[in-house]
């Protein structure tokens, strides 16, 4: 518990804005306040911005919980979030122009893995609730800043951690069971895919230096044994309430984000090691985790994603994907982009030959090759047991 206590303060004034207080959180809401009704628009028409098509999908309905890798506007109803997507240049390359919450220039993993599946964009949860015909293609709690450890951030309104987002997922496994019925609803939930991608946070969080205990408190596999427990924990509550298909993502090499790089002074763009040897060693515990739970609940079909592998390919081979930037943040400001940020007045012209998008995310084409293999490893191998189409055909 002092444990968490302590990652709550960080989580409001460090993991979510990592090199310090740039902005005051003066500035902060009067930015919040301006951006209202770019998510109103969103919320208008990015749900149904692709096919709609329900019948033909190959799973009835997508919920997703996460981070920014996999938010689609609800980590921007938490005010005190520091990096925020809500605003221009985000989403300038998305279906609707404009900006939603994800953290790209376009779109994100969920976007193309519901357009295979044959659903809609799943849209984010929000606290107002908009009827049942938004959740029965299903639901996207992941939030901006969440991690695997839980923030205990409540008391703020802010719903964030992972655990909290699987309690929402609970109220809404209730309402659709209200609504159509308990036989229905599990039927419903157990051939639903449920995505989570979660993590990256909890190593930024970590590696931020002296403000929180808790680099002194664990060496880096502890800390990974933690956070695998962590996850393993939610994943078997999801099965508790049905969940019969599950995508499990590993975090991507953070040590390559031109944040790490700029503040680790890559001198040459190499990928900060101390940081991706964490990183690779927490998705080996996980894929092993994942094997085991699925050893131990044989009707349960999950599956690991390891993006790390997906996205070192890249790296490696940025010129056969038709990438010319590997190390520089397309929209960022300082050395590799990595200092501030990202503000449309410093944003590059063309996004598409950039692996970053900003600091800490890439763009909407690295995107869409790790939705790819996500869904058949069609670029490189990076999910056991299995694939997603194997797994819902
Ligand atoms: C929603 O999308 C439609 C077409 O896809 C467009 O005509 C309309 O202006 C959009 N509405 C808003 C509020 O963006
Ligand atoms: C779009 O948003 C506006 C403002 O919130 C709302 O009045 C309108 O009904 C919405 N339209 C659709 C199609 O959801
Ligand atoms: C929607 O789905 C139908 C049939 O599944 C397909 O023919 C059509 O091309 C799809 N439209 C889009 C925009 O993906
Ligand atoms: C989709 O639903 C319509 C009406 O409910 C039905 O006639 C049609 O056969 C369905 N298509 C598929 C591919 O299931
Ligand atoms: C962390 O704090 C300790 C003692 O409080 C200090 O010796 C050390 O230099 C600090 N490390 C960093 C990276 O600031
Ligand atoms: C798991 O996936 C395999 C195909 O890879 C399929 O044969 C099996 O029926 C699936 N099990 C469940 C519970 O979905
Ligand atoms: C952007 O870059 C991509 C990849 O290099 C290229 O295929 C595309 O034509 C470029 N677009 C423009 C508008 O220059």
């Amino acid at each position: 518990m002092a444990l968490e206590s302590s990652i709550f303060h960080l989580l409001l004034f460090s993991i979510l804005l990592p090199s310090g207080a740039l902005l005051t959180l003066h500035t902060l809401q009067a930015h919040s306040e301006s951006i209202r009704p770019a998510r109103i628009l969103q919320e208008n028409n990015s749900s149904r911005a692709s096919n709609s098509s329900s019948n033909s999908s190959y799973v009835p309905a997508m919920f997703i919980f996460g981070d920014s890798s996999a938010d689609c506007g609800t980590g921007i109803i938490n005010r005190w979030l520091q990096e925020r997507a809500d605003h221009l240049p985000y989403g300038r390359d998305f279906d609707t122009h404009r900006p939603t919450g994800r953290f790209c220039n376009g779109r994100i993993p969920v976007d193309y893995l519901a357009q295979r599946l044959g659903l809609p964009f799943v849209p984010p949860w929000l606290p107002r609730f908009r009827g049942m015909q938004d959740v029965l293609h299903g639901m996207n709690y992941a939030s901006a800043g969440a991690g695997i450890l839980s923030f205990n951030a409540l008391d703020r309104g802010n719903m964030i951690s992972f655990m909290q987002q699987v309690g929402l997922f609970t109220e809404t496994f209730q309402q659709i069971q209200t609504r159509r019925g308990a036989r229905d609803a599990i039927d419903m939930i157990s051939k639903s895919l449920f995505y989570i991608s979660i993590g990256s946070n909890d190593f930024i969080h970590y590696l931020l230096q002296n403000s929180s205990g808790v680099q002194s408190r664990y060496w880096p596999w502890e800390f990974n044994q933690l956070l695998v427990r962590n996850i393993r924990n939610e994943l078997r509550s999801f099965y508790d309430t049905h969940a019969r298909r599950m995508v499990v993502m590993g975090v991507a090499p953070l040590g390559c984000a031109p944040y790490y790089l700029s503040h680790y002074r890559s001198w040459n763009g190499g990928c900060v090691e101390a940081i991706n040897n964490m990183i690779f060693e927490f998705n080996t515990a996980m894929r092993f985790m994942v094997y085991e739970l699925g050893q131990e609940l044989p009707d349960a079909n999950i599956t690991f994603c390891d993006a790390f592998e997906g996205f070192m390919d890249i790296v490696k081979n940025y010129q056969s994907y038709g990438f010319q930037t590997v190390t520089d943040a397309c929209c960022g400001f300082g050395k590799y982009g990595g200092w501030f940020m990202c503000r449309a007045d410093i944003t590059c012209r063309n996004a598409s030959n950039h692996i970053w998008w900003d600091r800490f995310h890439p763009t909407d084409r690295v995107n869409a090759i790790l939705a790819d293999n996500v869904w058949s490893g069609m670029h490189s191998k990076m999910c056991y047991p299995v694939y997603l189409q194997e797994m819902v055909s």
